[in-house]
């Protein structure tokens, strides 16, 4: 297979973009889904920002340097990576953080409704960020099952949440028809796009989606801890009330007013000081996938996922797939249960193959597509099915957890 991998390398037009990336020799990295890989532009950039604008320019940044409207600018430019409007999205926040605002925003927007409804499985965050709100006597969480979602939508849903490639098995949900089904019971949509953005395409003004957020440092390779970005349609600009109105979110932060007043655009989302930094290094992730755009990034996703399930079924590999074996219901990762995933996947580590695990049996591998070659999907492929035929997974030291996993 490696030959074949290196003639399909030969001929892919996006292969040249793998030399924008700091990929360490030894390693195949298939947990981009995780924590993207260094755009090797990301530490000049961040060296011009610390040092010019930050050493020598000071407070004068702010408006020399445009700090002011650097999360808007981002956020402008993940925008057409999520089918929205340039005034829709703003880089801030964690996903948490953000999960908390529109929450709190949509309960308000339908007076008499309390529940929030999303599935059980679903990211943790997603999750917990409903029940803090349960717990100040805000909201009632109520969780169903994928299919039974829709049935699950009565008077009292205000906000239908849900994030659209699930984190573990990868499975893509139908967000136009849930989104509308949601309107149809007079609830509201916010979509957690931390395993779409910048790996397939999502079109939240097609579906009619009311709010979304997601992650900076996965497929965005903005850097661990890297800023998040929230979309608000631009429909509900006006009606929109979040809860943490910190001065970043006035309409005129620097008129130090005694009296809140949301500033009138996507603004109203920050809270506080923008992450300068932090932002400076997405920016620079976020140039890179823009310009690949969602379409050539997915259909890449889609060619290597395929290409390394060939690999494992040539080695004679029958593994257990819980990811859709359609590669258009999934988003770009492959999971597998296995009874000792969390050993295959620490021996993979030792080997220089970098996927992740999921407790409990779950070994997580993702494809990025904007750094990852086919010549990996072989070798990575090859490395596990020696693993697993040579029961290497055993070792003892495979076998002890470390804390982060
Ligand atoms: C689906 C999903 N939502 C949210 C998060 C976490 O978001 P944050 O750390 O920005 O709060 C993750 C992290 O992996 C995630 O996978």
């Amino acid at each position: 297979m490696i030959d074949r991998a290196r003639e399909l390398d030969a001929a892919d037009p996006m292969a040249k973009f793998r030399s924008r990336f700091t990929l360490p020799g030894g390693i195949i990295y298939l947990d981009g889904n995780s924590l993207g890989a260094l755009p090797k532009a990301t530490p000049d950039v961040m060296q011009r920002v610390i040092e010019d604008e930050w050493g020598e320019g000071l407070i004068r940044s702010w408006n020399d340097a445009s700090w002011f409207g650097m999360a808007a600018r981002i956020g402008g430019k993940i925008a057409p990576l999520i089918g929205a409007r340039e005034n829709e999205v703003i880089a801030c926040d964690t996903v948490s953080v953000n999960l908390f605002k529109l929450i709190a925003a949509a309960l308000q927007m339908r007076p008499g409704r309390k529940t929030i409804l999303s599935e059980p499985g679903n990211f943790p965050t997603d999750i917990y960020m409903i029940e803090g709100l349960e717990a100040q006597g805000l909201a009632k969480q109520k969780l169903a099952k994928r299919g039974d979602l829709i049935a699950a939508l009565d008077d009292d849903v205000a906000l239908l949440m849900l994030t659209h490639a699930h984190y573990k098995t990868g499975e893509v949900f139908d967000m136009a028809a849930l989104t509308k089904a949601a309107h149809d019971s007079g609830a509201l949509v916010l979509w957690d796009l931390s395993h779409s953005t910048g790996a397939l395409p999502v079109d939240l003004n097609a579906a009619g989606a009311d709010f979304a957020t997601g992650c900076g440092y996965k497929y965005l390779c903005g850097g661990p801890g890297a800023p998040a970005f929230t979309f608000v349609a631009d429909r509900h600009h006006g009606s929109l009330k979040q809860p943490l109105t910190g001065w970043f979110g006035h309409a005129r932060p620097f008129a130090f007013s005694d009296t809140y007043e949301a500033a009138p655009g996507i603004e109203q989302l920050q809270c506080g000081t923008s992450p300068v930094l932090g932002l400076a290094a997405l920016e620079v992730g976020v140039d890179i996938i823009a310009e690949l755009g969602p379409d050539r990034l997915f259909a890449k996703s889609q060619a290597l996922s395929e290409f390394f399930l060939e690999c494992i079924e040539e080695r004679g590999l029958d593994l257990d797939l819980i990811s859709p074996r359609s590669s258009d219901q999934r988003g770009s990762q492959l999971s597998f249960r296995h009874e000792h995933a969390y050993a295959i996947c620490q021996a993979l580590i030792a080997r220089g193959v970098i996927g992740d695990f999921r407790d409990p049996d779950i070994l997580r591998l993702g494809f990025a597509p904007a750094y990852l070659s086919f010549a990996n999907m072989s070798e990575a492929a090859r490395h596990l099915a020696e693993v697993l035929d040579a029961g290497e997974w055993q070792h003892e030291e495979f076998n002890r957890r470390a804390a982060v996993t």
